[in-house]
């Protein structure tokens, strides 16, 4: 489902309401989350009504889509960092259900084997909140990631890197990340992927209408059957 919506608060509100009921009604008790600016709202509207005693994360369990690589969890630019400034020290949730990849493991395989076996025992995601990169990513998987891709270590795209320096004091933006597969993105029972602004026109335009191809890897969320796509005017531009 596409909903345009007048603004990027309005995206934001949606959104919030949205997790706020799925949570309220125990529906979602496994969350995937992601980081970055498109979000941010959506992390403070939560905040404020966690801060309100209207709502808990109190038996919710969060797992983020990914992190930067030799970031320790202390490093202000680490996205353990962001949610533990954005949502988490807001809340109640209980600090050991709360999950980022360790981006200090450089052992693929073992990032893989730890970091899914958690999503396992916690019985899955029932919400995967999403942002998309200008240039079609979904987490840190860039174009021409496979649509089974599994959560790994990846390089990360030139204009990723550039997108998001401002985050580094030196405006180095760390090479590589570690990511959350196309795949294990997909095994999330509903997805949420919020666009907003003119700069996600035509990566949304080539989602949702260009080829079903890895060039475009958000285009493999029309593979999954319960796709929500919360947009703002600017960012469907490009959709006739
Ligand atoms: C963040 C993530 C990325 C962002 C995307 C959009 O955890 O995985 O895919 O969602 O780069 O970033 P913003 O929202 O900053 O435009």
């Amino acid at each position: 489902m596409l909903l345009v919506l007048p603004s990027p608060e309005a995206v934001a509100r949606q959104a919030a309401g949205h997790i706020a009921d799925l949570i309220r009604s125990r529906r979602a008790r496994v969350l995937g989350l992601a980081t970055g600016r498109t979000p941010l709202r959506v992390y403070e509207l939560l905040s404020a009504e966690l801060r309100a005693g209207r709502l808990s994360l109190a038996g919710v369990t969060t797992f983020n889509l990914d992190e930067y690589q030799g970031l320790g969890p202390d490093h202000p630019a680490s996205f353990r960092s962001y949610m533990e400034q954005h949502l988490f020290r807001h809340s109640d949730i209980d600090p050991a259900h709360w999950h980022v990849p360790d981006g200090m493991n450089l052992d693929g395989d073992a990032v893989r084997s730890h970091y899914e076996g958690l999503i396992v025992a916690a019985g899955g995601i029932d919400l995967q909140l999403l942002g998309i990169g200008a240039n079609g990513h979904i987490g840190f998987n860039e174009p021409l990631s496979a649509f089974d891709s599994r959560t790994r270590i990846v390089r990360l795209a030139p204009e990723t890197r550039e997108a998001n320096s401002d985050e580094f004091s030196d405006g180095r933006t760390p090479e590589r990340a570690i990511t959350m597969g196309i795949g294990t993105i997909l095994e999330a029972r509903e997805i949420l992927l919020l666009a907003c602004g003119a700069a996600k026109g035509e990566a949304l335009a080539a989602m949702i209408a260009g080829p079903l191809h890895p060039s475009c890897p958000a285009s493999a969320l029309r593979l999954h059957p319960q796709v929500t796509v919360l947009c703002d005017h600017e960012a469907a531009a490009g959709l006739s």
